[in-house]
């Protein structure tokens, strides 16, 4: 709900579910006393751990999907825990790479149509907004080509830093 534009889903869709793991209070709130609540669901899935076969089962099935900010976030906490107990980067980028394959199969099989956006590259600047890094967060093995592009300054200094300031590339796909 911080970026995705549910009236206009609402304008285009007769239902919408809104899937995450958790929804926070705020967006329970707000769904709440959405003028069209009773064509809007919230679900809270893992979506690392379900198939679409499942999902169908459970849920029904949808005409069109919008992955929405989600793809780079798949494999986040789960990656953080893995290098705090060690474990080796490499093993880290393949776990990632297949969580955001399989989400991209899941969608393929969920769906007739959908789109896909997501944050894939993070750019950390230095004062003079040179790039002082750069680091891929969704991995080089996922093949999707991103139709349209654009940058996001998730973090300009200070927020984090009084010496750089975090940029994120963006990316979408309609599939
Ligand atoms: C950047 S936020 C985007 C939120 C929302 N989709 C939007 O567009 O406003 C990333 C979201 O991914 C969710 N997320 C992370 N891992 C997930 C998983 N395994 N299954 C479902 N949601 C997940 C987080 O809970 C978080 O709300």
């Amino acid at each position: 709900m911080l970026e995705t534009p549910l009236d206009l889903l609402l304008e285009k869709f007769e239902h919408v579910d809104l899937i995450d793991v958790v929804h926070p209070k705020s967006v329970q709130a707000e769904v709440r006393r959405h003028p069209k609540r009773e064509r809007v669901r919230l679900l809270e899935v893992d979506l690392n751990l379900i198939s679409a076969e499942s999902f169908k089962g459970l849920y029904g099935n949808y005409d069109f999907a919008v992955s929405a900010n989600l793809l780079s976030q798949l494999p986040f906490v789960l990656g953080q825990n893995m290098r705090k107990n060690k474990i080796a980067e490499e093993e880290i980028s393949r776990f990632a790479a297949d969580l955001q394959n399989q989400h991209l199969q899941f969608l393929r099989s969920l769906v007739p149509k959908f789109l896909c956006y997501s944050d894939f590259e993070m750019h950390v600047l230095d004062k003079n907004a040179q790039i002082i890094e750069m680091a891929p967060t969704v991995s080089a093995q996922v093949p999707i080509r991103w139709q349209s592009t654009w940058m996001w300054e998730l973090a300009p200094a200070p927020e984090l830093s009084r010496n750089y300031s975090v940029h994120l590339k963006v990316g979408a796909a309609s599939i």
